[in-house]
């Protein structure tokens, strides 16, 4: 097992694609998702994410640079590599004038490796995973937004994966269906399969995922495990108060910065160690402000790309 880990099933080096209008979309790519993780590729609108993940399936080629999917170069190997990786991309094409089930049957059909005899229990086993079982008999044009996108992600658990790979798998759905997702994605990791993600949703990735990378303007800013990305970042110190306006005065003058307020919460960045907590806790009180809680959260995955790139995470222009 441990072996297995050692290699990764995605690596790039230096993966770069200009499209032909000069947009310059990926830039000097350096990937290294390891076995058995489930890898969030995190970035803004735009930041290059489907863009990698078209070179990383060979539909698109890079303008320089190498890519590897278990250890096979792409898109020269996509033969023999592209049959263990299932891959759900931005619009799964899909017939609408046929059910979803038959939609399935004719993704199975297309796979020369799958047996005839047992199309109808992987089909139907596909359907169940993504909550589809009901729905399975109704015209794909009918489908919702998120019921095709459980469709794509149905084609693409046909067959037992070593890797998936899903571009922001959980678009378009609901609550209830992003937390399904959420649920399959971890039993098909606990399964062994390496699960690469993209998303826009610094939430989702910190849920699910083992790894991060985070990806801004077509450039990598930072990949790695997930506690660590969060870890190398300060947290956030957190008030809340009836009294937002005049504690976030207090803190100020204490030296406090970041002062942000929203309703009854007060949030800045977390002081310097030198100055001491409850010192502070007790400026406040003795100021006259009402202290319901106080206390310094743990840095989220959104305060490690705030702190990388120095501004929250909008579309770049
Ligand atoms: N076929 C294309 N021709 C020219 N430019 C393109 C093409 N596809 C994407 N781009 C540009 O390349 C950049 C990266 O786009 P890409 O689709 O890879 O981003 P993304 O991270 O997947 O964004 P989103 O979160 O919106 O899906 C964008 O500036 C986009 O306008
Ligand atoms: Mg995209």
């Amino acid at each position: 097992m441990t072996g297995a880990a050692a290699v990764p099933v995605i690596e790039t080096r230096g993966l770069t694609k200009r499209y032909r209008g000069g947009q310059l979309a990926v830039d000097g790519l350096d990937l290294t998702v390891p076995g058995g993780s489930v890898f969030g590729f995190l970035g803004p609108n735009g930041s290059g994410k489907t863009t990698t993940i078209r070179m990383l399936m060979g539909l698109i080629a890079p303008t320089s640079g190498t890519a590897s999917v278990l250890g096979r170069p792409m898109p020269g190997a996509a033969r023999t590599v592209l049959p263990h990786v299932g891959a759900l991309i931005e619009g799964p094409a899909l017939y609408g004038f046929l059910s979803g089930r038959d939609n399935l049957v004719r993704y199975d059909r297309a796979d020369p490796t799958a047996d005839p005899r047992t199309r109808g229990a992987r089909v139907g086993d596909a359907l169940d995973r993504v909550g589809l079982a009901a729905a399975g008999g109704k015209k794909a044009r009918a489908y919702s937004l998120g019921m095709k996108q459980r469709l794509g992600l149905a084609a693409a658990l046909l067959r037992p994966r070593r890797l998936l790979v899903l571009d922001e798998p959980t678009n378009g759905l609901d609550p209830q269906g992003m937390r399904e997702i959420r649920t399959l994605v971890r039993e098909l990791a606990a399964e062994g399969t390496t699960v690469f993600l993209s998303s826009h949703l610094l939430d989702e990735i910190e849920q699910v995922c083992t790894h991060a990378a985070v990806m801004a303007r077509g450039r990598l800013l930072t990949q790695g495990p997930v506690t660590e990305l969060a870890a190398g970042t300060r947290g956030r110190l957190a008030v809340t108060t009836p009294d937002p306006a005049d504690a976030a005065r207090v803190l100020a003058e204490h030296g406090v910065t970041g002062l942000t307020l929203d309703g009854d919460r007060v949030r800045a960045d977390a002081p310097p160690v030198s100055v001491e907590l409850s010192e502070l806790n007790a400026a406040l009180v003795k100021s006259g402000v009402r202290v319901r809680s106080f206390g310094v959260e743990r840095a989220s995955l959104e305060d490690a790309f705030v702190a990388l790139t120095g501004e929250g995470f909008d579309v770049a222009g």
